[in-house]
């Protein structure tokens, strides 16, 4: 197995328990297990965060060993906006983490923005990824920034079209495969395992993982150090779930805290082998092949990190459900139409998931949901037909629809 070496930090098999002091170029255990960055020593302490900078603020807590080598386009540092017209109950107070304020247009930018940093401090020439959209994006915009290659796989036909033009404009080598995403990322990591030259920034990357947790710490420090009592977000390969988990985790280990919120994730009724393995107290999850949803981010039958995240869930208290495509499509509409923020459906599944627990939502309870990411990439999916709008030529013709 070919091993690359590391600097403070150690990678631990999720479900092994292994230990590797050198990163290996498939990005899993020999196992086939997922793998976990553990920092050894340099923990952060109170004062140690430079706030408002963004993922790198919190480089006191990621695995980065030379700053010189970071390559950034200033993501993190992204709004949580309180909901003013959404009430979810009485007393209870919604926050909308609107990650598609990040370079790219999606939270992707966090995780990509070091595992990136982390390919150019060893020499790394050309990133591979499986991808919904998102992920290919950032891989593309990220590449282009440290002056590397991409290649990206998407499921042929079944991406977003303006996350499609991202990679493309951004310069990178865009393959589709015939299958679903599930297929793309069996294909890339066949490939990847033994080729020292490829990079895989798929969310099996752990780099990309920590990068991803400082979503919890910005929440954190933009609630004015306070834990919200649930955080909420969509589920695919449930890479961003565990990332959150490890973040707030942290936050209580390192003595910021000691609290943790309740993880809720989400998926799209058509895409949730997870909520089907968290309702079965079974313990393997039982692939889904050909999942379908509107919410095409999230259209993922076998979620690589399935393990973390039912972990995440059970640990912190939490649960997993699932909206149908009609309740994501309505939560986006609503978010859009009332809080002026226009998220991709995937983003809007944990509005949607509200709708449904509002009522069993304590009082008093602060709900912090991830909008992970940007509506305008995924046009698309919000039906306008352009002919039907009211067409003027002059100023009496305005005042009729005034
Ligand atoms: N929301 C959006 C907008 C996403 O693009 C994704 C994943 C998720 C949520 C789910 O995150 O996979 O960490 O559980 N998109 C990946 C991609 C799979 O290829 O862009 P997850």
């Amino acid at each position: 197995m070919l091993l690359r070496d590391h600097e403070n930090w150690l990678l631990r098999c999720f479900d092994c328990g292994r230990e590797y002091d050198r990163e290996p170029v498939s990005s899993r255990c020999e196992c086939g297990g997922v793998l976990e960055l553990v920092l050894t020593d340099g923990f952060p302490r109170a004062g140690d965060f430079r706030s408002g900078r963004g993922v790198w603020g919190y480089s006191k807590a990621l695995p980065v060993s030379d700053e010189s080598k970071i390559v950034t386009i200033n993501e993190g540092n992204t709004p949580l906006i309180m909901a003013e017209n959404i009430r979810v109950s009485e007393r209870t107070e919604l926050f909308i983490k609107n990650e598609g304020q990040n370079p790219t247009g999606s939270f992707k930018d966090r995780g990509m923005t070091v595992a990136v940093t982390r390919a150019k401090e060893i020499g790394a020439k050309t990133l591979v990824c499986a991808s919904t959209g998102n992920t290919s994006a950032s891989a593309s915009a990220y590449a282009a920034r440290g002056g590397m290659k991409a290649v990206v796989l998407v499921p042929a036909g079944k991406i977003a079209g303006g996350k499609l033009v991202q990679a493309i404009v951004h310069g990178a080598k865009v393959i589709r495969v015939s299958g679903d995403f599930d297929r793309a990322l069996e294909l890339m990591m066949q490939e990847a395992k033994d080729r020292e030259e490829l990079y895989v920034v798929n969310s099996i990357n752990p780099f990309r993982i920590e990068g991803q947790k400082t979503g919890a710490f910005e929440i954190f420090e933009q609630l004015g150090s306070k834990v919200p009592d649930y955080v909420i977000l969509p589920v695919g390969n449930a890479g961003n779930i565990s990332a959150y988990w490890k973040g707030f985790s942290e936050l209580k280990r390192w003595g910021f805290t000691d609290k943790t919120p309740r993880m809720i994730g989400v998926q799209a009724a058509g895409a949730s082998p997870l909520v089907q393995l968290f309702q079965s107290g079974k313990d393997r999850l039982v692939r889904w092949d050909n999942p379908e949803t509107v919410a095409s981010a999230i259209r993922i039958g076998n979620p690589v990190s399935w393990r973390k995240a039912l972990d995440a869930v059970n640990a912190s208290g939490g649960q997993l459900l699932s909206v149908t495509d009609e309740e994501i499509l309505a939560a986006q509409r609503n978010l859009a139409s009332r809080e002026g923020i226009f998220v991709e459906p995937a983003s809007a599944a944990p509005l949607a998931a509200i709708e449904r627990l509002k009522d069993s939502l304590p009082r008093g309870s602060i709900v912090v949901a991830i909008a992970t990411g940007s509506g305008l990439k995924d046009q698309g999916v919000v039906k306008v037909d352009s002919e039907k709008l009211p067409l003027i030529s002059d100023a009496r013709e305005l005042e009729d629809y005034l």
